[in-house]
């Protein structure tokens, strides 16, 4: 391959390395946000909010991200990302999967920034999950 198509090649990935995810957040320096974990819901999936998802937000998440924490309790998570309700996951799912999943294209782990951490198998079914609508 030429040096000249190499260039290009590297010029047209640079949106996609740069990319801040689907949700209009704003865009500022270190970005928490990883490329989408193209994670798959398979047919007849059986992980729920019930079964998985409350669980996990709440032994990983929910001690900065919750509607009942406000100021310095939030450790300077962002307004509006709050995991304490399963709406409040759906509405941001893009971005929990780009900060916290893992699926065939990546494995996103700038969330939590400090222990307990997940275990990839968990955050696995966490990008199942989402990928599956968060039912
Ligand atoms: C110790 C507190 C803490 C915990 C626990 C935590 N976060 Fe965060 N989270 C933060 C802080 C602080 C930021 C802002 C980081 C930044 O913008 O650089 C953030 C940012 C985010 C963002 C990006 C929001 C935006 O639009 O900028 C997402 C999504 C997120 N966290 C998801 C999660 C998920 C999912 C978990 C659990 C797996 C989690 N966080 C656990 C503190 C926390």
């Amino acid at each position: 391959m030429s040096r000249r198509v190499l260039f290009l090649l590297a010029l047209l990935s640079l949106p996609f390395l740069m990319a801040h995810g689907g949700g209009g957040c704003g865009g500022d320096e270190e970005s928490v946000f990883g490329p989408p974990t193209q994670s798959a819901c398979p047919n007849g999936s059986t992980i729920t909010y019930a079964n998985f998802g409350q669980a996990f937000m709440t032994q990983y998440c929910t001690r900065c991200h919750s509607s009942e924490l406000v100021g310095a309790a939030r450790n300077g998570a962002p307004k509006f990302h709050d995991f304490d309700t399963v709406g409040g996951i759906r509405s941001v799912s893009d971005h929990v999967d780009q900060t916290a999943a893992s699926g065939p294209a990546s494995t996103n782990t700038s969330m939590p920034p400090s222990g307990p951490i997940p275990t990839e198998d968990e955050r696995k079914k966490l990008g199942e999950w989402l990928q599956c609508g968060a039912p």
